[in-house]
């Protein structure tokens, strides 16, 4: 498994994934302004990873700082909840605890992976052909991945035969991520433009989609990477199962709908080389009733029951 993140002897270590997978470039962070930066730069990224490396981040901070560098860091991305949840609970720890509040925390997201590839594997059939978006492997996650952990562990089982994988504009975490992680174990798969899955649903070589998630609220809408909705849309239209995963530190009983989940907007460079105007949407919310069941480590919940598509079919 790759490890995103490392803390050694006082500094976390950051896999800079902006550079991946051209060069393998490892981030030296002394200070929580260090660790904020990191992540809103997207050299860590993926919900479980960004709340991992802040609660890290927090145990670099002096006494005297500890608060205010907790507000820095969970304010370094809006959308995924891990990232106040970490922060939340290594504040409480205190300055005295908060490494190893850190650590457990890196331990129970990884443990968490675990349990998600087992549950999420139980759901597929035969030699599957899979559709996923952004990045949520390893890179993601510091274990073994949300949607991608149960995508490697049902291949293992046999249970799929290709993933399909979007590329996901405008920063490729699918193309350049995904791509490189999915090669590393062997699994059979293609890169595809963002807009090649209507195409591809149309043409039924798709069996089941399964994406991660950066919150999920109280009702069940789910945010995750911008092109999320529209995959669930065309999934819905073509009667093939949409699968969330995701750790149950990404649910936020405190956001009562999608309509109340900030989403990020991104400097407009990102998406325009060349200057012009430009809306840079990170997030999309899909409403619960496209979702057709919802993988945590505490199982598998049938977001719709009775209702979509069924997960176990
Ligand atoms: O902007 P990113 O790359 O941090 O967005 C990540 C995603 O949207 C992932 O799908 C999500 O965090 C789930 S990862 C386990």
């Amino acid at each position: 498994v790759i490890a995103p993140l490392r803390y050694e002897d006082g500094v976390l270590l950051v896999l800079d994934q902006t550079r991946l997978p051209a060069e393998e470039v490892w981030l030296r962070c002394a200070t929580p302004a260090e660790v904020a930066d990191a992540i809103a730069r997207l050299a860590v990224r993926g919900a479980p990873a960004i709340g991992v490396a802040a609660a890290y981040g927090l145990a670099l901070a002096d006494a005297a700082d500890f608060e205010a560098a907790g507000r820095l860091l969970a304010a370094a991305r809006p959308t995924a909840v891990n990232l106040r949840w970490a922060v939340n609970q290594v504040l409480a720890a205190g300055p005295d605890a908060a490494l190893e509040a850190a650590r457990g925390i890196e331990q129970r997201e990884r443990a968490a992976t675990r349990r998600i590839a087992e549950h999420g594997a139980t759901l597929f059939g035969s030699q599957e052909r899979v559709l996923t978006h952004c990045n949520t492997g390893a890179l993601a996650t510091t274990g073994s991945g949300t949607a991608l952990g149960v995508i490697e562990a049902a291949w293992r089982n046999g249970a799929v035969a290709q993933v399909w994988v979007g590329e996901t504009r405008p920063l490729n975490q699918g193309s350049r991520l995904t791509a490189w992680e999915l090669e590393r174990v062997g699994i059979p798969f293609k890169v595809v433009t963002d807009s090649s899955a209507g195409l591809l649903m149309s043409r039924a070589v798709v069996d089941r989609v399964i994406v991660g998630a950066d919150r999920i609220a109280a009702n069940g809408d789910v945010a995750n990477k911008i092109g999320t909705y529209p995959l669930a849309v065309l999934a819905h239209r073509h009667g093939i199962p949409f699968i969330v995963a995701a750790p149950t530190s990404t649910i936020d009983p405190d956001t009562p709908t999608g309509a109340d989940i900030p989403i990020e907007e991104r400097d407009p460079a990102e998406v325009t080389p060349h200057g012009h105007a430009a809306a840079n949407y990170a997030f999309d919310i899909t409403p619960a009733e496209l979702v057709t069941a919802i993988v945590t480590e505490d199982g598998v919940i049938d977001a719709n029951a009775g209702k979509g598509p069924d997960p176990l079919a």
